[in-house]
């Protein structure tokens, strides 16, 4: 596959890598030991563009493709995985849902302002019992003829205190299992809708996960995205995309641990010359390279496919998948070639590594993807 970059996605990568240095990078550490949300970065990427990205610009969008969004995901990632969540959570599942299934009054109201980072969303689908197992929601919609009643506690929320605008998946008839969960749109204050406290977290601690309960909220009908029923697919579908996004953000964190490594190695010097020149140092960069590149193969492609209309259920699990499990293997690397500077926060590597571990697990885990992977290698 041809990966050569047009004028424009050079540009954007470009903006990406210098936003990520000029604004990411300064008070990166900070936030990270604060556990503090980059209101203001988000702010201004909302300005570049990079919050709605794939969304057309009628609704306020930049209107570009898949792949250009991941060359900024992962630029951002390299330094920033808190920052990249954000814009990653903000595209694929809220932006990329509303408008490919939203009715054409959602879009108005709620899209133009996700788009242009005015507002950023959440996707709410992971609970306390129903995390990997997706179809065994315990949250209710009761429908009421012209609205639903929300009741039930979603976990791990992803921009949870810091959205305007949740995607709410819930169970409205138990009996028809997966066809009976629909997918709400529900605004931040509505009454009865509480956020609860901030999770202390490994990694991606700029990012401000929470729970989230639901106390008889009323959700008017026009809040349902797509038809009666459509819920589990809205999520699932959803989800396909946000795995490209994450694999991105993957691939970025171990790209970053290793531009550090190789420049660290090559102006440590230990046994009377530059680490690089050890083969013990010089074989571990041949390793993180060839598998950066491999994980950059694989999540293009699947950028690609989505751009082409293809199938990427299984481009995109693949992507996530490998480039997950290279972003661990890399910044644990990283750290191992930085030394005692590995240790310190000031070297940027173990922060690296802390992040990397979240892509293995959320949007789905590894073993999640190999289900999706191994279903779709084994269906013919
Ligand atoms: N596209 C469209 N439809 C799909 C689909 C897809 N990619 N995947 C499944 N479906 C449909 C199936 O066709 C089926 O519909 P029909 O009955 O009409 O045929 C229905 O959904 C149920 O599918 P399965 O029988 O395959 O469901 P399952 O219970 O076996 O689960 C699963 C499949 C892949 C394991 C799924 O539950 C899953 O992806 N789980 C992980 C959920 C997840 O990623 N959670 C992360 C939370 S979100 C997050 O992390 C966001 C954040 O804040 C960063």
């Amino acid at each position: 596959m041809n990966f050569k970059l047009t004028e424009e996605q050079k540009l954007i990568q470009e903006a990406a890598r210098d936003f990520a240095q000029n604004e990411l990078l300064p008070e990166v550490i900070e936030r990270d030991d604060a556990q503090r949300f980059p209101k203001e970065e988000v702010a201004k990427m909302g300005q570049l563009g990079f919050l709605g990205m794939m969304v057309n610009p009628k609704y306020g969008g930049s209107g570009l493709d898949t792949l250009s969004y991941v060359l900024v995901m992962e630029e951002l990632s390299k330094v920033d995985a808190s920052a990249s969540v954000i814009v990653s959570v903000n595209n694929s599942l809220v932006c990329w849902g509303l408008e490919t299934f939203g009715s054409e009054a959602q879009k108005e109201k709620y899209l133009t302002k996700l788009a242009t980072g005015e507002i950023i969303g959440a996707f709410c689908l992971s609970e306390p019992e129903a995390g990997s197992d997706a179809t065994s929601q315990k949250t209710t919609a009761i429908d009421k003829g012209d609205h639903y009643v929300l009741n039930g506690t979603k976990n791990w929320i992803t921009n949870g205190s810091s959205a305007e605008v949740y995607l709410v998946i819930a169970q409205t008839d138990t009996d028809k299992k997966h066809k009976g969960i629909n997918a709400l749109i529900v605004e931040k204050g509505a009454e009865g809708f509480e956020i609860g406290p901030k999770e202390n977290k490994l990694g991606i601690r700029g990012s401000d996960t929470h729970s989230l309960m639901f106390n008889d909220v009323k959700v008017p009908k026009e809040n349902r995205i797509g038809e009666d029923g459509f819920g589990f697919k809205f999520a699932m579908k959803t989800l396909a995309g946000g795995r490209i996004g994450i694999a991105a953000q993957a691939l970025g964190i171990a790209a970053g641990a290793y531009e550090l490594a190789l420049k660290y190695s090559k102006e440590r010097k230990a046994f009377g010359t530059e680490i690089c020149n050890h083969q013990a140092i010089a074989f571990k960069l041949a390793d993180m390279f060839t598998q950066i590149e491999a994980a950059r193969n694989l999540v293009y492609k699947a950028a690609c496919d989505k751009d082409n209309k293809e199938d990427y259920d299984l481009s995109g699990a693949m992507a996530k998948l490998y480039a997950s499990q290279v972003a661990m293997d890399t910044t644990v690397e990283a750290v191992q070639i930085h030394g005692g500077n590995g240790f310190v926060k000031d070297y940027h590597v173990e922060r690296l590594m802390r992040d990397a571990k979240i892509t293995q697990i959320y949007e789905g885990t590894s073993e999640i993807q190999k289900i999706v992977i191994s279903r779709s290698i084994l269906k013919d």
